[in-house]
């Protein structure tokens, strides 16, 4: 008997014990993910990332908006958003930045939570265009001219179907939207928005090339404005990675707890992703990294993995393509060591023999 209370009361003690020491080290995304790494695995593999690549030169600021050329190329930081609201940060997390194209991301989730997706795919498209993100010859030579939400012109065209009575109350939707999934109020950056509404002439062409085709469904000036708001919108890394971690927990941002994005509405998002999400560098990336991205000219990349949560990387200086290095860089290291890659039978736990 007094053995028995013996071992009862060392059982008891175990129990205690190995709740408090594994409290923090509770895995990511463990209440929808059977297979989450533990926090500390993932601040350990964070960690090493950064400081593998912070004193990585690679690359060059984006600089046909004058703005971005002389945003500091050293500024570099690392967020990860969990669909269980845990928050890892580490570097230069506080800096906002433009969000520039990752913005498309959510004006296509707006779209759709206004149109449903076949309306999106039929006025706009999924279809990869193999050409630079701002070409004017793709949209004159495929067949539906708009290409994927993702390039210009397909955003700018995404951006026109937004219904609204006027220009100033589509942006205020459009900026409601984004600070929804984002989980507080976001604000565009002013100075950003003047650099590159005063040099868009490319964009501006584009829309004009939609009209002739009928692929803009409201005034192509106006739309290009609207579209230049959007991607002025200042995120730092942390919300940023947030916004990624409302797609990757079935469109409900886990911080706040609300539906902005309809969960049926998700995977046609994150299949454009994977699509066209750092443009030209797509194939690649779904070959090394198998998740679903966005990046944008300021400096910030976005990766989903759906259940978990997402990981943005801000660090200015891009590649040919228009992608952050170091930003591809991070998160290739992370998703590999984490199997995160959706396309391994690993990242569902199913390991070699
Ligand atoms: O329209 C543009 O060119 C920019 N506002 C956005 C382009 C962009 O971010 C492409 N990103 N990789």
């Amino acid at each position: 008997m007094l053995r028995h209370s013996v071992y009862t009361k060392m059982l008891v003690a175990i129990l205690v014990l190995t709740t408090f020491v594994s409290a923090p080290l509770s895995a990511l995304g463990q209440k929808v993910s059977p297979v989450a790494p533990s926090r500390a695995q993932v601040e350990a593999v964070v960690r090493e990332a950064y400081e593998k690549f912070k004193n990585d030169t690679g690359g060059k600021n984006a600089d046909y908006i004058p703005y971005l050329a002389q945003v500091d190329s050293k500024l570099f930081g690392i967020a990860i958003v969990t669909t269980d609201n845990q928050v890892l940060t580490m570097g230069d997390i506080k800096y906002s930045f433009s969000i520039q194209s990752i913005s498309k991301v959510f004006s296509q989730a707006l779209a759709m939570e206004e149109f449903g997706p076949e309306k999106v795919f039929e006025k706009v498209g999924n279809e990869p265009t193999g050409r630079a993100f701002n070409s004017v010859f793709a949209v004159a030579d495929m067949p539906t001219h708009t290409g994927n939400p993702y390039v210009n012109a397909g955003a700018i065209s995404t951006v026109s179907l937004i219904s609204a009575k006027t220009a100033d109350e589509k942006w205020a939707r459009i900026l409601n939207f984004y600070s929804r999934a984002a989980g507080e109020k976001l604000t565009l950056i002013d100075e950003v928005y003047k650099s590159e509404a005063a040099t868009n002439t490319g964009n501006k062409a584009l829309s004009m090339l939609l009209a002739k085709y009928d692929r803009i469904y409201a005034d192509p000036f106006e739309s290009v404005d609207v579209y230049t708001r959007q991607c002025s919108v200042g995120v730092n890394v942390e919300q940023l990675a947030r916004m990624g971690a409302t797609l990757a927990n079935n469109g409900k941002n886990p911080t706040t707890g609300e539906q902005v994005i309809k969960a049926e509405n998700v995977p046609y998002i994150l299949s454009t992703m994977i699509m066209a999400g750092l443009y030209d560098g797509s194939g690649g990336w779904a070959w090394h990294v198998g998740l679903p991205a966005k990046s944008g000219v300021g400096g910030g990349i976005v990766a989903v993995v759906p259940g978990k949560g997402a990981i943005a990387v801000f660090a200015p200086p891009l590649d040919e393509a228009g992608n952050s290095v170091k930003a591809q860089k991070v998160i290739e290291y992370v998703a590999n060591k984490l199997d995160f890659n959706l396309f391994s039978p690993r990242s569902v736990g199913l390991k070699s023999e």
